[in-house]
């Protein structure tokens, strides 16, 4: 009886009990705060000891942040990087302690073998989804656009900036005339909307392209303080589908965006909690969905089953 119980005892970790250190980039978008809240709460569904630590937008921070975790040792971490490049001597350190680290949301320029997984959409194909629907939406008519990236450097203004490009690259009448990063913020995507007015003039933009709603959302407010209708005299479309870009598209004040899970944590713990179990090791990307919403959407039920969840 003795031999069998035996037996029945996991060889390695369950996930109970596990503590998983996550660098998380700050609080820029209501995106961001809505994959924090995911985070926490998928944690704890599983019986998992989450350590936060927010970066406040500095790379610096998460660098900090990631050796303090493999001095305490944790039994993973988990990274949303503020930027693509600059990772390799930390994730070696990591790598070095045995301590497997998955990637959220954003791409890292780095080898491979740094990091056990990275839960990502396809940036290049938002990008491409957001030009694919103004192609159509302006239908051969001329329509300068201006752009506003989200933070340099970062992998979805690199890849978003690029998918879009390569959309419009065969229609002659869609044209970048303006393109200045606003930070991923409400706030700058105002600021940078505000000069992209003055610069142009109103009646020289037909579009916006921007890469995440909340910076739309801050050019909403600049376009209408400067007495043009959103979604009319500038067409807009953006990424994340955040509850508030729902409540403008129903307004009728932006067009378009196209969602991004902020649930990227549940497929990083189903890949850690395998791991523990037996050592399965999981694929080098694991591809979250990328779904186009418009204003042709019930946009007050889209809203209503998102307002809650932490954005
Ligand atoms: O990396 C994902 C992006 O980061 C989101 O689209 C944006 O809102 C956030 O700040």
């Amino acid at each position: 009886l003795l031999a069998s119980a035996a037996i029945l005892v996991p060889v390695v970790a369950m996930a109970e009990g596990e503590t998983v250190g996550f660098s998380q980039i700050g609080s820029e978008s209501g995106w961001r705060a809505a994959e924090t809240t995911v985070t926490k709460q998928q944690a704890e569904e599983r019986g998992i000891t989450l350590k936060f630590a927010d970066a406040q937008q500095k790379q610096e921070n998460q660098i900090k942040a990631i050796r303090g975790f493999v001095a305490q040792g944790v039994d993973a971490i988990l990274l949303a990087p503020v930027v693509a490049t600059g990772w390799e001597d930390v994730l070696e350190e990591a790598k070095d302690a045995d301590i497997p680290v998955i990637l959220l949301d954003r791409n890292i320029d780095a080898p491979e073998d740094l990091y056990m997984t990275a839960v990502t959409s396809d940036q290049v194909h938002e990008g491409m989804v957001a030009g694919n629907w103004l192609k159509e939406a302006v239908a051969g008519e001329e329509c300068p656009i201006v752009e506003l990236q989200g933070t340099t450097g970062s992998s979805p203004a690199i890849s978003r900036k690029k998918g879009f490009e390569e959309a419009i690259a065969d229609a002659p009448n869609l044209k970048i005339t303006r393109s200045q990063t606003g930070d991923f913020t409400r706030a700058q995507g105002k600021v940078v909307m505000e000069s992209f007015l003055k610069s142009e003039g109103g009646a020289n933009i037909c579009a916006l392209y921007a890469h995440n709603d909340d910076m739309a959302v801050g050019a909403i407010q600049a376009i209408k303080e400067a007495g043009l209708k959103p979604g009319e005299d500038i067409k807009i479309v953006s990424i994340d589908s955040v509850p508030d870009i729902h409540l403008a598209m129903k307004a009728g004040e932006a067009n378009a965006t196209v969602e991004l899970t902020p649930n990227m944590a549940g497929p990083a713990f189903d890949v850690l909690e395998a791991y523990w179990k037996d050592g399965t090791m999981p694929p080098k990307w694991i591809q979250t969905e990328s779904k186009l919403y418009t204003s042709d959407d019930d946009n007050a039920a889209i809203y209503e089953s998102k307002k809650d969840l932490g954005y």
